[in-house]
């Protein structure tokens, strides 16, 4: 018998984040146009849209830093298998540790590593280089819930934890940015990512059915669906900013 995947492994999924391979190809081009030679993922994941930007980037070496175990493992065996593993590093730690800068800085639905929204913006703009860039990647209120929708999203999770998109925009301006690009994740992209997800566990479950992590996966399943169908589903937008700083 196989291991029951861990939740949160993201095995089937491409990116640990509502990001379809088109959005991700056209982001890669338009930020590999301007040859950054220094590229830092900070909350990395198994750090897939670092390795596609440096398969794009001959010339550039990139460093992801990620807390998470097996993500970091992840990574670095898919960098060693596209040849990728003299210029990548995967450090397994904090980002709120990681002090060098970047022609190009990518912070993707990790905001949380820094504390709030403003203090990342505040830390990811020390970190990068003038006339850099940085894609930073985060949620936000498409429509603010109601009592009943927040009650079924994460416990403690309140109004207050996101903002709506504009006042989003301007927190980056605020902290030194000019926006280039504002970019919104669709509900395709969330359906692929919200269903890859829990089809990792219920695969397994329904390979091993009767067994005690069968059943184990498939409640874990249940409260992740529920939490996306009853809870943020179209309700919290996923943004994508491309962001610039002067020379
Ligand atoms: C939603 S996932 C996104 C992963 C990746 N950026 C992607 O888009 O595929 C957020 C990641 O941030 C990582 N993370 C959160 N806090 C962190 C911290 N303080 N230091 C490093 N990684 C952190 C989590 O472990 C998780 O892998």
């Amino acid at each position: 018998m196989s291991s029951p995947p861990a939740p949160g492994t993201g095995s089937l999924l491409d990116f640990n984040s509502p990001l379809s391979a088109e959005r991700a190809h056209r982001l890669v081009t338009q930020m590999a146009a301007r040859e950054p030679v220094t590229v830092i993922d900070l909350g990395c994941g198994w750090g897939e849209l670092l390795l596609r930007l440096l398969v794009a980037l001959p010339g550039a070496k990139g460093v992801g830093i990620e807390q998470h175990a097996a993500d970091v493992s992840r990574a670095r065996a898919n960098a060693e298998a596209r040849g990728l593993e003299e210029r990548v590093t995967f450090v397994e730690g904090s980002a709120r540790e990681y002090a060098g800068g970047a022609d190009l800085v990518l912070n993707i639905g990790a905001y949380q590593a820094y504390g709030t929204m403003v203090e990342a913006l505040a830390a990811l703009r020390e970190l990068v280089n003038p006339g850099g860039r940085l894609l930073f990647a985060a949620e936000f209120w498409e429509e603010r819930p109601s009592q009943e929708r927040l009650a079924h999203m994460w416990p403690g999770m309140t109004v207050d934890d996101c903002v709506e998109l504009p006042e989003l925009v301007e927190l980056t301006v605020a902290a030194g940015f000019r926006p280039l690009r504002i970019e919104r994740a669709t509900r395709g992209e969330w359906e692929e990512f919200e269903s890859g997800i829990v089809a990792e566990l219920e695969e397994w479950a329904l390979a091993h059915p009767g067994t005690p992590e069968a059943d184990e996966l498939q409640a874990k399943s249940d409260e992740l669906r529920s939490l996306w169908l009853r809870g943020h589903r179209d309700l919290m937008g996923f943004a994508y900013l491309t962001l610039g700083v002067p020379v």
